[in-house]
């Protein structure tokens, strides 16, 4: 499906700009802020994650339940097409910020 092959790539791109920037930066590489992040979220779930096309929104979910996703889907016990993926590039803080900007959005 053309979708997937979208998101995939999509997934692809957004994983390793991380990578790359870890890369650059070396020791001086520093968790990005929830801000910062969110960009990478953007692109699919739209710049304030109100959701684009079959994209769910991410905006306004309870922190506790947007962690809970995020954990489910870094564990592979939530099925995913990408998310599974994207989730596995984050450590639990960057669940607990991301939640938090997303949630006043
Ligand atoms: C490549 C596109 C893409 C990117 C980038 C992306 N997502 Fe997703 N997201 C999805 C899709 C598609 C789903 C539906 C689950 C699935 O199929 O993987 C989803 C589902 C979710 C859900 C569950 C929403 C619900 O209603 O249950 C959360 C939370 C979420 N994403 C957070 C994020 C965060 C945080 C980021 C950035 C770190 C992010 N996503 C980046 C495509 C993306």
């Amino acid at each position: 499906m053309q979708l997937i092959r979208v998101l995939r790539v999509t997934a692809c791109a957004a994983i390793s700009a991380l990578s790359v920037c870890q890369a650059v930066l070396g020791d001086d590489f520093k968790r990005p802020k929830p801000a910062a992040i969110a960009l990478a979220c953007g692109g699919c779930h739209g710049t304030y994650g109100q959701g684009m096309g079959s994209i769910p929104a991410i905006r306004g979910i309870p922190e506790s339940e947007f962690i809970r996703a995020m954990q489910d889907f870094q564990s592979s016990s939530r099925s995913a097409t990408v998310m599974d993926r994207i989730a596995r590039g984050y450590q639990h803080q960057d669940f607990v910020g991301l939640a938090r900007f997303f949630r006043n959005r």
